[in-house]
């Protein structure tokens, strides 16, 4: 018997790809209803080669569903992942909504696998931000190698991060410059269209972002609570697809051969990496794949221990829908969940 897996959010940026990763990988599903707010009821949304009508999600009885893929942002996931939860279904949330609280798991597969086993607590396991999605899947196997002691990572995060609010505004704003009408600003602080932004989510009062302690605050849960993480998080001009400038240093010695052998073995990580013009993935090139890629591994010689590279993958996938249901699939292979009676 299939599970009945719900898609909140599934007019999105992030639940259209769910629905997508979902029919691409045959994931065990008898069942998939897409769900949204009112104002998308009735709208039609692609499932493989099927086509799922959307439902208002105060409309929808839960309690016959096994895994709800929450991605309606942090206001939606307050009020609905509990009573989902409580309803008998397993929520994977992809807001931020509950991702520091420790009675809830916060899980990249390829580096805490086991966590998923928490969620019994409350029912429901998050999914991090997309850039510490990547960030941490590069990480792991170089601190198995050599433990990590700090982190200095430069983002460079694509417009879809912000929802199809962000990409219509790209898209508009870059219309707007060829055909000298005036560019209006409203998602983002500033103009993106051939710019970039030096700030992502509220500024806190230390002077970061909210972005930027997401990254530091999720990959100390999700790798090891000892690392020193200081980001900066910055929007550019890409529609898919989030890079990151990463400098690391090590407790051990490591050389650039040993860390690039890591890798190469390394679950979810595709290493391309050759010395020459057009050696390395660009956001373009990661776009609808699933891998992290690192390239540009170098040594960083002003320190002890240190190495430099870059890492690029697509945030709607690697960064949100496809985590989230590597994380569904955890739960089924590890037979933490089992499909409900339904009735006939
Ligand atoms: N984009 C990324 O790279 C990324 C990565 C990691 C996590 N996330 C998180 O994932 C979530 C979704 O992001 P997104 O990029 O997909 O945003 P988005 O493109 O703006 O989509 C938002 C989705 O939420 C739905 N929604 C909004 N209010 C709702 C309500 N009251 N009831 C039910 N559904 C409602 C929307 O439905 P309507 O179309 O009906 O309004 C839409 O389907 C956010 O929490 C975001 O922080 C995003």
């Amino acid at each position: 018997m299939g599970y009945k897996v719900a898609v909140v959010g599934a007019t999105g940026n992030v639940g259209r790809v769910m629905l997508d990763i979902l029919a691409e990988r045959a994931f065990p599903a008898d069942e998939v209803i897409a769900i949204a707010s009112r104002s998308s009821q009735g709208v039609e949304v692609s499932y493989g080669d099927k086509t799922l009508k959307v439902k208002a999600l105060e409309h929808v009885d839960f309690s016959d569903v096994d895994i709800c893929l929450m991605s309606a942002g942090s206001g939606v996931s307050k009020e609905w992942s509990p009573k989902i939860a409580a309803a008998g279904a397993v929520v994977i949330d992809n807001s931020s909504q509950w991702r520091y609280d420790s009675d809830v798991p916060l899980v990249v597969p390829e580096v805490n696998a086991d966590a998923v086993a928490g969620f019994r607590k409350k029912g429901i396991i998050a999914n991090p931000n997309c850039s510490t999605a990547q960030l941490v899947v590069a990480l792991k196997p170089l601190h198995d190698k050599a433990k990590i002691t700090r982190v200095v990572v430069s983002t460079y995060q694509s417009v879809s991060g912000a929802g199809k609010d962000g990409m219509d505004e790209l898209d508009r704003q870059t219309k707007a410059v060829y055909s000298l009408q005036d560019i209006e600003a409203k998602k983002f602080p500033k103009r993106i269209a051939f710019n970039l932004i030096p700030h992502i989510d509220v500024f806190m009062e230390d002077g970061y972002t909210k972005e930027e302690w997401k990254m530091v605050v999720e990959t100390k849960k999700i790798l090891d609570p000892k690392i020193k993480v200081v980001a900066t998080c910055v929007r550019v001009p890409v529609f898919i697809s989030h890079s990151e400038s990463v400098n690391i240093e090590f407790e051990n010695p490591i050389t650039v051969e040993e860390a690039r052998s890591v890798l190469y073995n390394a679950p979810g990580c595709l290493v391309i990496d050759k010395r020459e013009p057009g050696g390395y993935v660009t956001p373009h090139e990661a776009a609808g794949e699933d891998a992290t890629y690192i390239s540009r591994i170098r040594e960083d010689a002003t320190v002890e221990n240190g190495l430099a590279m870059w890492v690029v993958s697509d945030n709607l996938r690697k960064g949100a829908a496809l985590n989230a249901i590597q994380i569904a699939e955890c739960l089924i292979n590890r037979n933490l969940i089992q499909a409900k009676k339904k009735a006939a």
